[in-house]
């Protein structure tokens, strides 16, 4: 389980750095795979934190401080992939208001990244009910952008 997580977090810094330094992609094709490969990661680890913060899992800090970080980390990695030119065509559920309005979608970039770091902050706490609420604040922040920018 540690090797798995070792292998993730690498993965993410990894991809962290080249993600800045070289912020083009191939092909379209690929961008798109490349975001909805790093969402498709941040709703797991999501979810994790989600079903202690429902008490569907007992509330474990390490655990939940462990997904808090990745999600942290994984919400700094895919936003260049979002505003490739041409990406809003292919199989894929971005609108093309992200192209048209670059500005509002990093707006919205942005905030996730910064309710993320609060989410760790907390999260580095024992306030169980401020976890809790930065949690929502979290995921009022998903739901921002996805109802903005995000076809159903
Ligand atoms: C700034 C905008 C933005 C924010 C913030 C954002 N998303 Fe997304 N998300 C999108 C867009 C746009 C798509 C569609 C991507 C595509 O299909 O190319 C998407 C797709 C997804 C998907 C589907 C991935 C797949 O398998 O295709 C999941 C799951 C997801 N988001 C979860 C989340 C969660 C959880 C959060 C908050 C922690 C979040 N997103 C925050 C814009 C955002």
């Amino acid at each position: 389980m540690k090797a798995i997580w070792k292998t993730i977090v690498c993965f993410a810094i990894v991809a962290g750095i080249i993600g800045s330094a070289y912020a083009q992609f191939a092909r379209t094709d690929d961008a798109i795979k490349y975001r909805q490969a790093v969402m498709f990661l941040i709703g797991q680890h999501m979810g994790r934190m989600a079903a202690m913060v429902k008490g569907k899992q007992p509330y474990n800090q390490k655990n939940f401080l462990r997904n808090a970080v990745l999600v942290e980390t994984l919400s700094k990695l895919p936003w260049d992939s979002f505003l490739l030119a041409g990406s809003d065509k292919g199989q894929t559920k971005m609108k093309s208001e992200v192209l048209e309005n670059k500005e509002k979608f990093e707006e919205a970039a942005q905030n996730l990244e910064t309710e993320m770091a609060k989410l760790v902050s907390a999260a580095n706490g024992s306030d169980f009910n401020a976890i809790k609420a930065q949690f929502g604040a979290v995921g009022k922040s998903c739901k921002n952008c996805h109802d903005q920018f995000r076809s159903r």
